[in-house]
């Protein structure tokens, strides 16, 4: 293996992060090279976000097919087809993966399939499909994360399953025990309740979702409830013992769960091992996080890193935008990564949404804090559309009318946080929300009522006494 090839910059890894950052140096007139050792798009579009969007949006349908006798539509009987749900799933994800080798294409990267790894801080090596060295003085590592296993009950991926082999299953669970409430334990934890599974949520915390903060948290929990799924926190899992397709999920307190399917959704670890970084000498944390700076620059100069493998918020959209931080500095320019109004979204069913701080990290901050807090139920698009369950929660510094967080639960909180991301990453104040004009009827009135609820100003809920 002797060829070389040398390029202006080279990206490692062809997920949400790399291939945007590939993009944006090609647009500048950069030769970039993007290498990959599997299918480009990443775990997003091939084991995450897409797939799991696509089965969840069946689910939603499924929802509205049980409930459609609310709207005075009688749907007699309806069936479910797993096996077509799932080949749907595969299509959406051969249409976009279509779609963004495309896009590689006509921006004129040229694209390496195989595995990275650096012999000197600026050449790499490339194994696979592909063989030869490339060489570089900018590199952007962008080699994402993958499902943490722990050891004392490893995923067979028949029965015990992590997130990426659990979209490949072929039958619906009577029983799916799920370890670890987190991001991904609750979104399956809502596609398999709704397709008819019995699920239990295993939580060493208190909480699910605890990261979102209490209200949220209470919110989901009492949601899920409702619709039989059944959540134990504060609850350790020790161990699993498996008999063909049954398992048996031992618990620290002694009890014993019993189900033809497990979950581990315990977290995920970074990507970073087989990199041969010490040749490039690009320095990580212990767990194997790549150590960045604000611009995205690794402690070597030139040799930059994004997503999930910096071990920084772990989100698709995270990835893109630190991507365009380092390309851009890559390419000589300026600029920063600034983290105060990142939206994350669950997609449970309701979903949730949110941006910036919860009311107990802006406390702990040292805010003067408040919230302003609405529910759906009175909003007439909710009632409308039989979409009540949920509220809208702004977090306010009150001494200066700042808004330092928000949370909605509910139907359509992915769409409603971009509002509140704008006004956040723009430092907009409570009374500029409030002076918005906002369309009636929307559910988008739902940021207007908590904004006039955090000032004491209500227009549709009573005043407080006294
Ligand atoms: P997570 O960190 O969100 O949740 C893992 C949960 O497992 C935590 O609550 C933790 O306390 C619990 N846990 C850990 N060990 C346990 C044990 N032995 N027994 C019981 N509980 C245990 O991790 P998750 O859900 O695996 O997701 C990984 C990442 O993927 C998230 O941080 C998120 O950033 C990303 N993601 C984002 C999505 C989105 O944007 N909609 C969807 C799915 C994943």
């Amino acid at each position: 293996m002797t060829e070389k090839k040398e390029f202006d910059l080279i990206v490692i890894g062809a997920g949400p992060g790399g291939y945007i950052a590939a993009i944006k140096a090609a647009q500048n007139g950069k030769k970039v090279a993007l290498v990959d050792k599997a299918d480009v798009g990443g775990t997003c579009l091939n084991v995450g976000c897409i797939p799991t969007k696509t089965l969840l949006a069946g689910a939603l349908v499924l929802d509205k097919v049980k409930h459609a006798g609310d709207f005075g539509i009688n749907i007699p009987s309806f069936s479910l087809d797993f096996a077509k749900m799932m080949q749907r799933k595969k299509g959406v994800i051969e249409k976009m993966r279509k779609g963004l080798e495309g896009l590689i294409q006509s921006n004129q990267i040229t694209l390496f399939r195989g595995q990275a790894e650096f012999t000197a801080p600026h050449e790499i090596k490339v194994r696979g499909q592909d063989n030869l060295f490339l060489s570089s003085s900018k590199i952007i590592i962008a080699t994402g994360s993958e499902p943490l296993d722990i050891p004392a009950f490893p995923c067979d991926h028949k029965v015990i399953f992590n997130s990426t082999s659990l979209l490949e299953i072929t039958f619906i669970p009577k029983t799916l025990v799920i370890i670890g409430g987190g991001y991904i334990g609750c979104e399956f934890a809502s596609l398999y309740a709704q397709l008819g599974s019995k699920v239990i949520i295993v939580e060493a915390l208190s909480s699910i979702v605890s990261l979102q903060g209490k209200v949220v948290s209470d919110a989901l929990s009492a949601a899920f409830k409702k619709q039989g799924i059944e959540v134990r926190t504060g609850v350790v899992v020790e161990g699993i013992t498996t008999s063909g397709q049954t398992a048996t999920v031992r618990l620290k307190d002694g009890s014993t769960l019993s189900c033809d399917a497990v979950l581990v959704s315990v977290g995920r670890k970074v990507v970073s091992s087989s990199l041969g970084l010490e040749k490039a000498g690009v320095l990580t944390t212990d767990r194997g996080s790549i150590i960045v700076d604000a611009q995205m620059e690794t402690n070597v100069p030139g040799i930059y890193a994004i997503g999930d493998v910096t071990g920084k918020t772990m989100l698709a959209h995270v990835a893109s935008h630190q991507g365009i931080v380092a390309a851009t500095n890559a390419m000589g320019g300026f600029t920063q990564m600034h983290y105060a109004a990142i939206p994350a979204v669950i997609f449970t069913l309701p979903e949730i949404a949110t941006v910036g701080m919860t009311l107990e990290e802006a406390l702990a901050a040292g805010y003067t804090a408040g919230v302003g807090k609405f529910p759906f139920q009175v909003l007439g698009k909710a009632v409308a559309s039989l979409e009540v369950e949920g509220f809208s929660q702004i977090v306010v510094d009150k001494k200066t009318g700042k808004i330092l967080g928000a949370q909605v639960v509910g139907s359509e909180a992915s769409v409603l946080i971009a509002e509140l991301a704008l006004a956040m990453n723009n430092e907009l104040t409570i009374e500029c929300l409030v002076d918005t004009v906002h369309a009636h009827p929307t559910l988008s009135e739902a940021w207007l009522e908590a904004g006039l609820m955090a000032l004491g100003i209500p227009l549709h809920y009573p005043p407080k006494k006294g």
